[in-house]
């Protein structure tokens, strides 16, 4: 291999956002070293600055929020819907100021956001739309990829994400002023993407930025990552029908609430979770699911209600629909080498700790 192989933002990575680009209709797709720092490329992709404010998912991994700290941004804190855990576009309307630059949408579990209610409440007004996609690669809304529905999309390449290199991410744009920013803002704030399309004879220092190119080794890896992403999606889909066909009873004796996702939609199958009664039932599912050796798990601590939500931001509203479903979700194993018996085994053991067989 050449030595200029395994540098970031080298040949390799190019042919594979080539190939994202192709794959998915997009504009401009830009390698990270990882979901967060695609996020925090899309916010100074935005030229978001301090006294700007970003409405974003409480229920969500704390990448969606810092990131618009990074600019000097505020995050504001908006509710999630209880039927599909994706931020409630009505509340996002009551949260809409003069200074509200952006809502970065998290399509949670890879079920996308109601993006038709979402433009509605943004539209005209002069406020960008940005996917946190980390969990999303794969699935459409409508006809469109998600992490393709707004100003900028950035996806995650996490070991644990449908399509990994163990750590990296993309964004994704079909805006020419965001890519404009990130192409310098990624490279440390030089125009050594221009340099080495050789349309400058030298780089230099040209805006702010950071360190987030991918480097080629894991772009190498990337590469083969994403040739199988179709039958990686296939395998998640199975199962989680899987799980829907056999929990169905559970849902139907009000045991739990499984998910949903909304019509012409097509999910990406990241996580399996479901709805139990309230926070003791939930806890005791955990534990026998655990003794029975089944990796169950919950999440998230709400952002608002974290020591830094509440101590730093200082953040005292409630947001009802987030605590709630915060307490009460428990998720189940999803991932493209688990088999059918597995799931059964899975279901059993929660039929059992829920008392149901
Ligand atoms: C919703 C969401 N956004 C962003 C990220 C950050 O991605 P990464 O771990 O690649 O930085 C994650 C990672 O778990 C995530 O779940």
């Amino acid at each position: 291999m050449k030595a200029a192989s395994i540098v970031g933002n080298g040949e390799i990575c190019h042919a594979v956002e080539r190939r994202i680009a192709a794959d998915l209709g997009a504009k401009h797709v830009f390698l990270t070293t990882s979901g967060t720092h695609a996020l925090e490329l899309a916010m100074a992709g935005l030229g978001l600055g301090r006294g700007d404010e970003v409405i974003v998912p409480s229920f969500t991994f704390v990448s969606t929020a810092t990131c618009v700290l990074r600019q000097g941004a505020t995050p504001v804190f908006a509710d999630v819907r209880a039927r599909d855990l994706n931020i409630d576009p009505a509340d996002v309307a009551r949260r809409i100021t003069r200074r509200t630059k952006a809502v970065i949408v998290v399509h949670y579990a890879g079920v996308p956001c109601d993006m038709d209610a979402i433009r509605a409440a943004t539209a005209g007004r002069g406020i960008r739309v940005v996917e946190d996609a980390a969990h999303a690669v794969g699935g459409t809304y409508g006809r469109t990829p998600m992490g393709l529905l707004g100003e900028a999309g950035c996806f995650s390449f996490h070991a644990t994400k449908n399509v990994t290199c163990g750590e990296g991410g993309a964004l994704v744009t079909g805006s020419d002023e965001v890519a404009r920013r990130a192409e310098l803002y990624r490279e440390k704030g030089t125009n050594r993407a221009a340099f080495l399309r050789g349309e400058t004879d030298r780089y230099t220092w040209v805006s702010d930025g950071s360190s987030f190119v991918l480097s080629d080794l894991l772009a190498a890896v990337l590469a083969e990552q994403w040739k199988k992403r179709d039958e990686i999606h296939r395998k998640r889909a199975l199962m989680h029908r899987r799980y829907m066909d056999a929990l169905a009873g559970l849902e139907s004796s009000g045991a739990c609430a499984l998910p949903s996702a909304p019509r012409r939609s097509t999910p990406a199958y990241h996580i399996f979770h479901v709805l139990l009664p309230d926070l003791k039932t939930r806890d005791r599912c955990l534990k026998s699911l655990r003794e029975a050796g089944v990796e169950a798990s919950f999440h998230y601590i709400p952002l608002h209600n974290s020591p830094f939500g509440r101590k730093t931001l200082g953040w005292r509203e409630r947001l009802s629909v987030t605590e709630n479903v915060a307490d009460r979700i428990l998720r189940l194993p999803l991932h493209p080498g688990l088999s059918g018996r597995d799931v059964d085994f899975v279901c059993g053991a929660l039929s059992r700790a829920l008392g149901r067989r």
